[in-house]
């Protein structure tokens, strides 16, 4: 690969062991996937934030760039970490997994990188320009930004991502060109879209799973029904039954819009059986002991939808209910009065962390309702849980039941 002569200097630890640790990871990456050259990036979104994923050799990893005084060099946020850094006591999350999480936290900010604590850092002020190079790191995330907004990642891993973060440049392979960002899939999706994010999540893992890690390409009925929070909740299901990290949808996405390549691709039409399959999959009579709405964090829009459930039902939550998002979204829904109407009712709005990355096995949660094709599929393998699916309709209902 080649490097300028900056880079050579970092490369050969001229500017310290931190830094040339950083950058051998980079070229490491660049060589084995073939990349020519490091491209600059825009900005960075780091993962392997929880205690409960990285563990105690991922902090003593962070430790040692914190007491080094190492600095990201380009706009950096964060991943969802383990529990609400506000709340986590009130919330009941373990005494000992809060100090460790605090200790992770520090490190962070050490470093300078944003505390946002979310995997939707493009509704709160991480918003790369079309076209622009970034090293993001969250699987939903990458999805929306390569695919919503047009900019350019590979699905990095936490250290990959963090190392990029503070040299403020990533390797040029995969989906930073042009050629490797074209479709290998066409799903015709033959039924009416429903107005829900469930039904987009049901939709990414039946096609996430037919087309694993290459990029679809979608064409719809109806595509004006489809909010920007439905586009997210189909590619971070993508993600997670697949590993996609690159979707278009005809006449809605950017790329496809400007018009793409499409040539001997598979066709593939997505019908109303296969959606009744899917849900077949999740019928079950258990009863929740959590619902959580948010994955990937809610927008405030989805906030506001819970709001208005409790006030046409006029009912109180008799189970825990969290509504994950971000600290910048529950600022708005404080504002807006949404807050207090959700927890009036007995519901969390939790922030900074989520279903997945909490340690909700140990906090006596086993029966988790969701309307997110991501947690659905993540729940059971990372939390021991068993997925009770539905709209948010209906799983705010089991809540009152
Ligand atoms: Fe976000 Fe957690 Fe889902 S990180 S995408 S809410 S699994």
């Amino acid at each position: 690969m080649h490097l300028t002569r900056e880079e050579e200097k970092i490369y050969n630890g001229e500017f310290g062991e931190s830094l040339e640790t950083c950058m051998n990871l980079l070229v490491s990456l660049g060589d084995i996937y073939g990349a020519e050259k490091l491209v600059d990036i825009y900005s960075a979104q780091v993962s392997g934030v929880s205690y409960k994923t990285i563990g105690e050799k991922g902090l003593e990893f962070l430790k040692d760039l914190a007491d080094n005084n190492i600095k990201i060099s380009v706009p950096t946020t964060l991943n969802p970490a383990g529990m609400d850094l506000n709340r986590y006591k009130e919330l009941n999350f373990p005494k000992d997994f809060a100090k460790k999480q605090i200790e992770i936290i520090d490190c962070f900010k050490k470093m300078e990188i944003e505390i946002s604590c979310t995997c939707t850092p493009y509704l709160t002020g991480n918003v790369p320009i079309f076209g622009s190079h970034v090293a993001w790191a969250e699987s939903s995330a990458v999805s929306y930004v390569n695919s919503v907004i047009g900019a350019r990642t590979n699905r990095e891993g936490g250290p990959s991502a963090l190392a990029a973060a503070i040299i403020g440049k990533t390797p040029c392979y995969g989906y930073h060109l042009t050629e490797n960002r074209v479709p290998t899939h066409i799903f015709e999706v033959d039924i009416e879209l429903e107005d829900s994010i469930s039904f987009y999540g049901i939709l990414g893992r039946i096609t996430g799973k037919i087309v694993k890690n290459k990029i679809p390409y979608f064409k719809f009925k109806n595509c004006d029904s489809i909010k920007t929070d439905y586009l997210k909740a189909l590619g971070a299901a993508l993600a997670a039954s697949g590993g996609v990290a690159l979707y278009h949808v005809e006449n809605i996405t950017p790329e496809a819009k400007l018009g793409i390549l499409i040539e001997d691709v598979e066709k593939i039409t997505i019908e109303k059986k296969d959606f009744e399959k899917e849900y077949d999959y999740f019928k079950t009579s258990e009863k929740p002991d959590l619902v959580c709405i948010g994955c990937p964090h809610c927008s405030l829009d989805e906030i506001k939808e819970v709001s208005e459930f409790i006030k046409k039902e006029n009912k109180k939550f008799k189970i825990d209910v969290w509504v994950c998002t971000s600290i910048h979204m529950k600022a708005i829904s404080d504002r807006m009065g949404y807050t207090k109407i959700i927890e009036d009712a007995g519901g969390k709005l939790v922030i900074d962390t989520c279903m997945v990355v909490a340690p909700i096995e140990d906090m006596g949660y086993k029966n988790v309702a969701t309307n997110s094709g991501k947690a659905a599929t993540y729940l059971p393998g990372f939390c021991n849980s068993n997925v009770i699916y539905g709209t948010t309709y209906e799983i705010l209902k089991k809540a009152t039941e």
